[in-house]
C-alpha cells in the first residue's frame, strides 16, 4: 500500500472506546482512486479482517454495475475488509444487513425515516443518501475475502446531475454532520449484526428489512441486466430475493436495479 498520500491529520477517526473486531485499523487518506481498490489490495496481501479504509475524496470511486460514484470532499467513503465464515452464496445478504445497519443509525441516532431500495440503496424522501457495494474473492467455495464499500452523502455538495435523485444528510438536518461520530456509531451497530448473522443466519433480519423496503406493494420495474420485470413489489423472501408479482406469476429476483413504475 502506498503511504505517500496517507494522512495522519485524520478528519475522520473512530470516536468510541469500544474495541471493534471489524475495525482494528482505520486508515484515512486525503485522496485515493477508490477505497475499494485499496482494501482489495490489502485483502490480496492477506491482511486480517478488521481494516477500514476511508478517503476524503476518491477520483475513481465506483458503485454497483461499475457506475461512477461521485465522491467529492465532505462525504463518508469507506471500505471494510471482512472474512466472514459464511457460504459464498450468503454474501449478498451481507449487503442487506449493511442496509439495515444504515437504516438503524439514521432512525435511531438522527431520527430520520429512511427506506431501503432493494437490494441496498438507502433512500430518504425517495432520494439516495447511501449506496453499498460488495466484492468478494472465493477459493474452493470458501470466502477468501469480502470488501464492503459504503458511500454516504453526509456533508458533500452534490453535482447538478444528481440533485434530483440524491441527497446529503446535512441538507436534511440543516447542519454539518460529524462524520467520525456517524462512522463510529455505524460500526458499533454493524458489528453486532455481522456476528449475529454469521451465527444465526439471515432469518432474524427478514422482517425488519421488509418493514423498511421502499415501494412495497407498488408497481416497479426491475432490470436484472438481461430482462426487465414489471410487477408489484412484494418485498424479499427469507433468502433475500425480491419477489415481484407480474401479470401471470411470481418472480424471484436475485439481483437488479429497481425503479418505481
Ligand atoms: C452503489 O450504490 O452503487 C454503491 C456505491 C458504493 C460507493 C462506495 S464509496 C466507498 C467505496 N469506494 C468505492 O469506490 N465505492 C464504494
Amino acid at each position: 500500500m502506498e503511504n505517500s498520500n496517507f494522512s495522519d491529520d485524520c478528519e475522520i477517526k473512530l470516536k468510541t472506546k469500544k474495541s471493534l473486531k471489524i475495525c482494528k485499523i482505520l486508515k484515512y487518506y486525503k485522496e485515493l482512486d477508490s477505497t475499494q481498490i485499496a482494501a482489495k489490495k490489502l485483502a490480496n496481501e492477506n491482511f486480517e479482517e478488521g481494516i477500514i479504509i476511508v478517503a476524503e475524496e476518491q477520483n475513481k470511486g465506483y458503485g454497483r454495475t461499475e457506475k461512477i460514484w461521485n465522491s467529492n470532499s465532505g462525504g463518508l467513503w469507506f471500505s471494510m475488509l471482512l472474512r466472514p465464515t459464511i457460504h459464498p452464496s450468503e454474501s449478498s445478504k451481507l449487503a442487506l444487513i449493511l442496509s439495515i445497519a444504515l437504516n438503524r443509525i439514521l432512525e435511531k441516532k438522527y431520527k430520520i425515516h429512511s427506506e431501503i431500495k432493494w437490494p441496498n440503496d438507502i433512500l430518504i424522501r425517495e432520494k439516495k443518501i447511501a449506496g453499498i457495494i460488495i466484492e468478494m474473492s472465493t477459493k474452493r467455495n470458501i470466502i477468501n475475502w469480502i470488501v464492503a464499500g459504503i458511500g454516504i452523502n453526509i456533508n458533500n455538495n452534490l453535482p447538478e446531475y444528481l440533485v434530483d435523485t440524491a441527497i446529503s444528510l446535512n441538507k436534511i438536518l440543516n447542519a454539518k454532520v460529524d462524520r467520525s461520530y456517524f462512522l463510529s456509531e455505524f460500526l458499533i451497530i454493524f458489528e453486532d449484526l455481522y456476528f449475529d448473522f454469521q451465527k444465526n443466519g439471515f432469518k432474524q433480519f427478514f422482517t425488519e428489512y421488509n418493514d423498511k423496503i421502499a415501494y412495497k406493494n407498488k408497481q416497479i420495474i426491475v432490470d436484472d441486466g438481461y430482462n426487465t420485470i414489471i410487477g408489484k413489489n412484494l418485498g424479499i423472501d427469507i433468502d433475500g430475493m425480491l419477489i415481484v408479482r407480474t401479470d401471470n406469476k411470481l418472480e424471484r429476483i436475485t439481483s437488479g436495479t429497481v425503479r418505481l413504475l
